[in-house]
């Protein structure tokens, strides 16, 4: 069984000073729900009031990036040392905003996910789709490409540190949801690359996550989808409610 995992990227959102707010209410909001992970990611500069917010509940704390290289001239980059030392427990890589604005790329991706796991760290690698690509039928050659890449190197063990998100590029922001059952066929494909690459028995543990306007209202009939294992959430992740709801409907 694997348990669910319910993670909040807050994005570009939420300051500092408002951090152990939205953190606390997290918690309290969603204490109840025992049989699900609880993550919330923060921008890099909210980590230690994050950390010191959560510290002793069930919420654990995660980045929005790392790099690769363990310390250097990298100006306005941070290391997975730096997290660690930080507390954060989970890394969210190469989400589609980083591919599309920051000049991410599967090579990044894989160096970035290495590093993040070796660091002790839980790496949420993310997928997914442009409209353009589903439509021009490159679904399959997408998600095979961003998995083979990215995942290069990635042992068996390592998969205990790694959650996957697929996040079709064309639903996030946009209100738009993939329907339960284009999400769990392409859930079922990247559990199926993922064995390709470290075999069926580990890619059946490996959690794998929904994203793009998921909410409290939709949450329950993807979560009830045999392959999709949680959620990462922008949106409803900035309200502690919404961000609840969707826990709720995961336990
Ligand atoms: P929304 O939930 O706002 O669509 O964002 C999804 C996302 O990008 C999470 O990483």
């Amino acid at each position: 069984m694997r348990k669910k995992i319910i993670a909040g990227n807050w994005k570009m959102n939420v300051k500092p000073s408002e951090t152990a707010t939205l953190v606390k209410e997290v918690v309290e909001a969603t204490k109840s729900f025992t049989n699900v992970e609880v993550v919330c990611c923060t921008p890099a500069i909210d980590i230690p009031a994050a950390v010191a917010a959560a510290a002793g509940t069930h919420v654990g704390i995660g980045a929005e990036n790392a790099h690769w290289e363990e310390k250097g001239a990298f100006t306005g980059e941070i290391s997975t040392g730096m997290l660690v030392d930080a507390g954060a427990k989970y890394v969210i890589i190469g989400h589609s905003e980083r591919r599309q604005y920051f000049g991410e790329t599967d090579e990044t991706v894989n160096k970035r996910a290495r590093a993040v796991i070796s660091a002790g760290l839980t790496a949420i690698v993310c997928v997914g789709e442009t409209l353009e690509e589903r439509e021009a039928g490159k679904l399959v050659e997408v998600i095979e490409r961003q998995m083979n890449v990215g995942l290069k190197d990635v042992t068996p063990a390592d998969c205990e540190r790694l959650v996957i998100a697929y996040e079709p590029v064309w639903a996030i922001g946009t209100g738009k949801t993939a329907t339960p059952d284009q999400a769990q066929e392409v859930h079922a494909l990247i559990r199926a690359t993922l064995a390709k690459l470290v075999g069926a028995d580990v890619a059946e543990t490996v959690r794998i996550q929904y994203g793009g306007s998921m909410k409290p209202g939709n949450a329950a009939e993807l979560l009830a989808k045999k392959d999709i294992d949680g959620g990462l959430i922008g949106g409803a992740a900035l309200k502690a409610a919404d961000f609840a709801g969707i826990v709720a409907a995961g336990n």
